[in-house]
């Protein structure tokens, strides 16, 4: 661990205190000391990704001589809660280490941007590696769903709850191995009693289409929430489109909230009852029923690594389903905030931060599948 955490809280901490008064000068040598900083020290090379007020980039550590992933946020872009985020998202990662989650390895700042420096994973994010594929079995899904329950059943005991599954936040770590993920973008973590009994968060966050509904209820919350986020990905692994879509967001949330989705024959007839029973056991309204990260590991699915069946057709609909989810990112995120703010938020939804719920909301959107009417939707019994 770098240094420089350590100097990063510390640093935040006195800001609190009294600010210093520079002169125009004297800040911008500070700056200039500041920058100095991480540009010696990190060579930055090309784009890895983006999230929503942050660009990741691959760079050298000429200290460690290692290449790593840096994730650059603007000072300017960020609020006061968006700040806090970012210390937790350090504070909580600094003290994870698990092969199926992402390394973090310090933090530094200067006078306009943090750089969160983690281990680079040179394989992308699932869902592009899957589209890429010609064949795809049941048994990939369930390795993969495998090492993600392995990781929250970690996040589990160390009493953090990751709150924003989803695929973009899954990365594999190489260019010829497709089943080893790594859970990254710690943005929305939060820690809660190790063990984890018991709903102790409020927050309303996620992102639309993952977003457990007890949270969109407005319900106290806990780990339970990753389960269901799991469920919503392994549904879309096994047919290649979301089990809650609507064009209209609280449309959307109704269906979160009744799970009314349904395995369309079309899509679902070659896919085995195994894999449908697991997704049947995640997406429960019910935390007390949904299954468990011992559950997902226990589960006939998994412990027989899927089955061979080819589910080849889900990659159509992935790859579908993926391009107009990157061309509408950009839409939405504008579309969504101004909805949201308008609305003054979800409608009867404890909003702790406003905020963070308006940042999160706008990312992601499905689009596979056309307007959802009400009726020919089944009730999962
Ligand atoms: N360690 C990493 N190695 C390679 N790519 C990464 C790494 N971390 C993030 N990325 C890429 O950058 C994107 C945004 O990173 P993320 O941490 O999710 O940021 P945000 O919190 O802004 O969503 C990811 O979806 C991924 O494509
Ligand atoms: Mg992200």
């Amino acid at each position: 661990m770098f240094a420089s955490i350590r100097s990063f809280f510390r640093s935040s901490k006195r800001s609190n205190g009294k600010k210093k008064n520079r002169t125009p000068k004297e800040q911008e040598k500070k700056n200039e000391e500041m920058k100095e900083k991480f540009y010696e020290r990190f060579q930055v090379g090309k784009k890895l990704g983006a999230g929503n007020f942050s660009v990741v980039k691959q760079a050298r550590d000429t200290v460690e001589e290692r290449d790593v992933a840096v994730k650059i946020m603007s000072k300017k872009k960020l609020t006061k809660e968006d700040k806090e985020a970012i210390k937790d998202e350090v504070a909580i990662l600094k003290n994870l280490q698990h092969p199926n989650i992402i390394d973090l390895y310090g933090m530094f700042e200067d006078d306009q941007s943090y750089f969160v420096v983690t281990e680079l994973v040179q394989g992308g994010e699932l869902f592009d590696r899957i589209v890429e594929k010609e064949f795809y079995h049941e048994s990939d899904a369930a390795a993969v769903i495998k090492l993600m329950a392995t990781a929250l059943g970690y996040l589990n005991e160390n009493g953090v709850v990751h709150r924003d599954l989803k695929p973009e936040n899954i990365l594999l770590t190489d260019k010829n191995d497709d089943t080893t993920v790594k859970l990254a973008d710690f943005g929305f973590a939060k820690e809660i009693n190790p063990g984890g009994e018991g709903s102790e968060l409020k927050t309303t966050c996620g992102t639309p289409g993952y977003v457990a509904p007890e949270i969109i209820m407005g319900k106290p919350y806990g780990k339970e929430v990753d389960m269901w986020s799991l469920g919503v990905i392994t549904f879309i692994l096994l047919c290649g489109y979301p089990p809650f879509y609507h064009e209209n967001q609280a449309q959307l949330f109704k269906l979160i909230k009744k799970a009314k989705y349904k395995f369309d024959p079309e899509f679902w007839s070659e896919v085995s009852d195994d894999a449908k029973d697991l997704v049947k056991g995640l997406l429960v309204v019910n935390v007390e029923e949904r299954f468990t990260v011992d559950d997902v590991l226990d589960h006939p699915w998994i412990k027989n690594g899927g089955c061979d069946k080819d589910i080849t057709p889900a990659l159509n609909e992935l790859r579908g389903y993926q391009a107009r989810r990157r061309l509408k990112k950009h839409m939405l995120a504008v579309k969504a905030i101004k909805k949201f703010e308008k609305a003054g938020g979800l409608a009867g939804v404890v909003k702790e931060k406003k905020h963070e719920l308006a940042v999160t909301m706008p990312v992601d959107d499905m689009s596979t599948l056309d307007t959802v009417d009400d009726e020919s939707i089944e009730v999962k019994e």
